[in-house]
């Protein structure tokens, strides 16, 4: 009897009028957008998973375009342009980040669901001494102006290309969206898998890190990794940092916050071998020569599995701002950033930053774990406050003033009361696929619709690129002054779709 009424209340959980899950609607969330007028996302795998609704997501801003056909040149996109936080306390540049959730989240809401709200970033150079201001030349062509890893809209649909072991500039294509570099997508297929994950009974198709639960047959969408796309905290290095994880309950904030204070915050482990190890695929070719790298990663995630295998267990510093380079290394502690010194993670290398320096990175403040926003079930819209779910974003401050190409993202991660947080791989056999059972009165056969790939379930959204500008481009007298970034929203509802005509209004105060 109990059984049967908490799966029949997950099973409202699951399927709702439009099973739809997590957008981010300032900055606009894309969906795995990228163009054209249809009413559904063309590629739901063309940059990472969303489990979203195919309906929703935003196209990528645009110079007017008067056809809004499906492919459009970068040149032709108009990305949302933020400045950077100042580099003193006192000076900050705020964007309030929006979202909509279809499911519960919070202290008071209503669901019988836990879950958590998860808000990152990933930025990258964009040299000033090309594009001071971050915006393509007319006619740019991608095939030159960018690199390999430069993280980019693309200007048509497919999902990036990707080669196991192969040469990297003979498949990523310069045309088609980037966010993860293809070498950190590499790293992680030659990694084995977490195997004292709870799976249920889903038989996973391997061993590496693109198998989890909820994505058994390692499906590829983008170069994201599965492995890292379902668990927060993850225990290797990811090129995400980190920006606020909102909670909803007491025991997964005590949890998380432990994880964020801790010293180890930041840094994470990869086993590095050599270019041949016994047991272990040879390290892939480096683009200049094509001659196989000297170190790569190899498939062991333990520091002893690592060490009788033959590795380096090796110690990377990650969620970092940037190098110091030289010129910043007689800073101590710029605004709230710290300088922290260890081996800089380096997702686009074969070597993960393995063959770098230890040196000083500056480091963010570390994020804010945080009640999230409390929403009802199954509406996906205001929330019990009457208000959207925001977070004040601090975006932080870059001390080089170098440009940077950044995303946002989203992650909202729900948790059913049948298959609790604990759960380890020694519970598999307690989740099964479209149980058999009987009915309240206790005779009829019935059978659940019960897929395990989706008890505790994560959904995505990120926004389009973003350009985040130093702010020594801004009229002296603005540059030390706060910098508040409102999106304004306008609704026009056609089942789950929403229109974009977003507005952006920033106000300077001095
Ligand atoms: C989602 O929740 C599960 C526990 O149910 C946890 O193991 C996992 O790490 C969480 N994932 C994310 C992305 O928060
Ligand atoms: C970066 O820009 C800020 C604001 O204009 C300025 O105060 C600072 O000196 C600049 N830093 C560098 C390294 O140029």
């Amino acid at each position: 009897m109990k059984t049967i009424f908490v799966w029949g209340c997950l099973l409202a959980v699951l399927i709702g009028p439009c099973m739809s899950d997590i957008y981010m609607h300032f900055p606009p969330g894309s969906n795995n957008r990228l163009n054209g007028n249809l009413d559904n996302v063309k590629n739901a795998a063309r940059i990472f998973d969303s489990q979203n609704n195919g309906k929703a997501g935003y196209n990528v801003g645009d110079k007017l375009d008067t056809n809004p056909a499906d492919n459009i040149p970068e040149y032709r996109q108009l990305p949302m342009q933020f400045y950077m936080g100042g580099c003193s306390a006192d000076v900050k540049t705020e964007v309030e980040i929006m979202w909509t959730n279809q499911h519960g989240t919070g202290p008071k809401t209503d669901d019988r669901v836990e879950s958590q709200i998860i808000l990152q970033y990933m930025c990258q150079e964009f040299p000033d001494y090309k594009f001071p201001n971050g915006e393509l030349p007319d006619k740019a062509n991608v095939f030159t102006v960018f690199a390999i890893n430069t993280i980019r809209n693309g200007q048509t649909l497919p999902t990036q290309a990707f080669t196991n072991g192969g040469r990297e500039n003979t498949f990523i294509r310069n045309d088609r969206v980037l966010h993860e570099p293809s070498n950190y997508y590499q790293s992680y297929i030659r990694r084995d898998r977490n195997k004292g994950l709870f799976t249920a009974d889903q038989k996973l198709g391997g061993d590496q890190a693109i198998f989890t639960r909820q994505n058994a047959g390692g499906q590829r969408r983008g170069l994201e990794v599965p492995e890292e796309r379902d668990y927060y905290p993850y225990w290797g290095p990811t090129p995400w940092n980190d920006i606020a994880v909102l909670v909803s309950n007491k025991k997964t904030e005590e949890k998380i916050k432990k994880y964020v204070d801790s010293s180890e915050f930041g840094f994470k482990y990869l086993c590095i071998m050599p270019t041949k190890l016994t047991g272990n695929v040879d390290c892939p070719p480096r683009n200049k020569d094509n001659v196989r790298e000297e170190k790569c990663v190899a498939k062991y995630i333990t520091e002893k599995s690592c060490k009788e295998g033959g590795g380096e267990w090796t110690k990377f510093i990650t969620n970092y701002l940037e190098k110091t380079k030289g010129i910043l290394s007689t800073c101590h502690t710029v605004g709230e950033t710290k300088l922290k010194r260890g081996l800089p993670y380096e997702p686009h290398k074969i070597s993960q930053g393995a063959d770098g320096n230890v040196q000083f990175v500056l480091s963010p403040k570390k994020p804010e774990v945080l009640f999230a926003p409390s929403t009802t079930v199954n509406h996906n819209g205001v929330n019990m406050e009457g208000k959207f779910s925001t977070y004040k974003w601090k975006v932080p401050c870059f001390p080089s003033n170098t440009t940077q190409r950044c995303v946002l993202r989203i992650r909202y991660n729900i948790t059913t009361e049948d298959v609790k947080r604990e759960f380890d791989a020694s519970k598999n056999k307690e989740v099964l696929n479209n149980p058999k059972t009987k009915a309240v009165d206790g005779k009829t056969d019935l059978q659940l619709a019960l897929n395990t790939a989706q008890v505790g379930r994560t959904f995505q959204d990120r926004s389009h690129v973003i350009i985040v500008k130093p702010r020594n481009l801004l009229p002296e007298k603005f540059q030390h002054s706060n910098i508040y970034y409102i999106g304004e929203w306008e609704r026009e509802e056609t089942s789950c779709r929403l229109i974009p005509p977003w507005n952006i209004a920033s106000l300077l105060n001095d």
